[in-house]
């Protein structure tokens, strides 16, 4: 068997004149008659092999039989190209290896889909043939950063005394507000494990036990429905320190995040990073996690309109809801049949009942309000608006009216699509932002109780403490997101380390002493223990990995991800069982499938 001694990524001028041995894929084969080219393919690169008929019929013969994706090992002497017929844009494009001996590894069937046409290929195929996807450069790349975020990572950790240590998988449920999936136990008869959603309960405890700095790479399971950032199985890093305050614990991971991308993409991050409260993010992104690549603030223009003649925005008002509106700069661009029927349907998805608009002229040398809700707006009203978002002839100012939730959502939605649409955002862009000082609670109008915020473990801000009996729907907590263009990274608090405290939050929860005991008995009995004072923090791994190959499609940055049925199209899970592992488990399917009945 040949053996190999080089890679296909890593031959050059330098290197002609010298004997190699090469194995990997045939990527392409083009025939000439009299000779034969092909081009190899390994995970580091591409090299052209030349095969001459009069100077080894035998291999020449071999190579005119070889088809795309063909495992093949070959040996041979690396030579510059013929004058001209270099490729620049291979980094082996100046070298060819003439090849003498060829071995056949293994024949390939014609792969469902061409390698190189992969972009135009429906993800389907690519997933159930996924050995044949991975294989292709883009993907390859993916791993790869994949691969040296978590070594970064794992480095970054241990050279300032954190521990890796593993959780269980089987585990008991921990609610970070998904469903949980369930494993049913064979040995503990109609008893079921939860997978973690996250290790936080164990992390927690691993602080009361004296580890004081933990760190993981970890799954987690969600049973959520998949969307492009989400995934029901996914990896976080997740970490927890003790004797610790919020800043210490954003001061570790933005180096630490700084750190990757520097490693990975040779990019500074510049550190301390930005830090907003949740309030200023929701007045004027409409979002806890605002894209800052570009400006366009939302503006409450209520005060400005409340006299306007447009109904529509002084009914809202007078019914104590809000009217904002944004500015798309340059956004003329929009005729008035886009704002009316695709913007419009656009903001409709996200509840708003209209987008009311106007555009910005020069007219007698001035700015002026033209079209749309512009003739309901007298003129020194107008001269505010233009004042308030600093607008210039050529701009768009869209609104919507409705309460403060529906308007901050569905202008958000909007100006993350004319973000998108008026190219606001650059590749290669990263603004990093410290979401803090959110609200402990939040009303859960439908279940007239409170939601956390975050997690149920999450400790009120020192100072508010005393209003958990007055006032808890006005608490903030000590937790933080890290939020990058738009996307939640990661995201964690200081924890409630009493469990005094925690008692009463589970209480503002609705979630009562028996459940609490129950569902967390061992952990309140943990924190009774001597539990130190701690925090910590969880970001997304596949969400990292994501923004920094530039994808928006999660599963390209998952080896083997689920569909958004959740499904794994290449080894058909989930699936049947058989009735005796049924019977094992005792259980019995109230809807048996087909397969289970034969
Ligand atoms: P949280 O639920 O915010 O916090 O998760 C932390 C980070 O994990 C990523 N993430 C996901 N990525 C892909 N698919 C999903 N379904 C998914 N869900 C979450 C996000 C998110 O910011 N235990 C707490 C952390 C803590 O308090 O320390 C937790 O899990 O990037
Ligand atoms: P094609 O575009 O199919 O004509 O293939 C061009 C490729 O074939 C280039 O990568 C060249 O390096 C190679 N090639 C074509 N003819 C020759 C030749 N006579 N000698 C060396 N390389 C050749």
């Amino acid at each position: 068997m040949i053996k190999r001694t080089r890679t296909c990524g890593q031959l050059r001028l330098t290197d002609a004149g010298t004997s190699v041995a090469l194995a990997g894929w045939v990527q392409s084969y083009r025939d000439h008659g009299n000779l034969v080219f092909i081009d190899l393919r390994d995970r580091e690169g591409l090299t052209q092999l030349v095969f001459n008929p009069e100077l080894l019929p035998e291999a020449h013969r071999c190579a005119r039989s070889l088809r795309c994706e063909w495992v093949i090992a070959v040996m041979g002497d690396v030579q510059p190209r013929g004058e001209g017929l270099e490729n620049p844009k291979l980094a082996t494009g100046q070298i060819e290896i003439s090849v003498q001996r060829i071995e056949v590894l293994n024949p390939s069937k014609t792969p469902p889909f061409a390698l190189d046409a992969a972009d135009k290929t429906n993800e389907e195929l690519r997933l159930v043939n996924r050995y044949v996807d991975l294989r292709r450069p883009a993907m390859q790349h993916r791993l790869r950063t994949r691969h040296r975020v978590t070594m970064v990572v794992r480095q970054y950790f241990d050279e300032i005394g954190f521990w890796e240590i593993e959780t269980p998988i089987l585990a008991k449920s921990t609610p970070e507000g998904a469903r949980d999936f369930l494993v049913p136990s064979r040995l503990s008869e109609g008893c079921f494990y939860a997978l973690p959603q996250s290790p936080q309960l164990f992390k927690q405890i691993l602080m009361v036990g004296g580890v004081e700095k933990y760190f993981q790479i970890v799954r987690c399971f969600r049973d959520e429905d998949p969307r492009a950032d989400r995934q029901a199985e996914f990896t976080q890093i997740d970490v927890e320190m003790s004797f610790v305050d919020s800043d210490d614990v954003i001061g570790v991971h933005e180096k630490m995040v700084a750190a990757i991308w520097k490693a990975v993409l040779d990019v500074e991050v510049i550190l301390p990073m930005r830090r907003m409260s949740y309030r200023e993010a929701m007045d004027d992104y409409g979002i806890d996690r605002p894209d800052l690549r570009f400006d366009m603030k939302l503006k409450n223009v209520g005060d400005i309109v409340k006299h306007c003649s447009f109904k529509v925005f002084t009914s809202v008002l007078d019914q104590g809801g809000i009217v904002k509106g944004l500015c798309a700069k340059g956004g003329e661009c929009y005729s008035r049949s886009d704002i009316e029927k695709t913007l419009t349907s656009f903001v409709a998805d996200y509840g708003a009942k209209g987008l009311a608009w106007c555009k910005v002229r020069e007219e007698e040398a001035a700015p002026t309000l033209v079209g749309g809700v512009a003739k309901f707006i007298d003129p020194a009203a107008a001269k505010q608006l233009l004042e308030l978002f600093g607008a210039e002839p050529g701009d768009l100012l869209l609104f919507v009216a409705d309460t403060q939730k529906t308007v901050n959502r569905s202008l958000a939605a909007l100006r993350s699509k004319l973000g998108q649409d008026l190219k606001l955002c650059q590749a290669g862009q990263f603004e990093f932002v410290w979401v803090i000082d959110f609200p402990l609670l939040a009303w859960n109008e439908d279940e007239q109780r409170y939601d956390s915020l975050h997690h149920p473990f999450t400790a009120p801000a020192p100072e508010e403490r005393d209003k958990l009996e007055s006032d808890p729907g006005h608490i903030k907590s000590q937790a933080y997101d890290m939020i990058l263009n738009g996307c939640e990274i990661g995201g964690g608090s200081i924890r409630i380390h009493e469990s005094k405290i925690q008692a009463q939050v589970f209480r503002l929860l609705n979630i009562s002493d028996a459940q609490a005991e129950t569902q967390f008995g061992f952990f309140l009995k943990a924190l009774d223990y001597g539990a130190p004072p701690h925090g910590g923090v969880a970001f997304g791994l596949d969400r990292i990995v994501m923004l920094l190959t530039g994808t928006d499609n999660i599963r390209d940055v998952i080896a083997f991800p689920k569909t958004q049925r959740g499904q794994c199209l290449m080894s058909n899970a989930p699936s049947q069982v058989d009735q005796k592992q049924l019977d094992e488990l005792n259980l019995r399917l109230q809807r048996p499938s087909h397969a289970s009945q034969a």
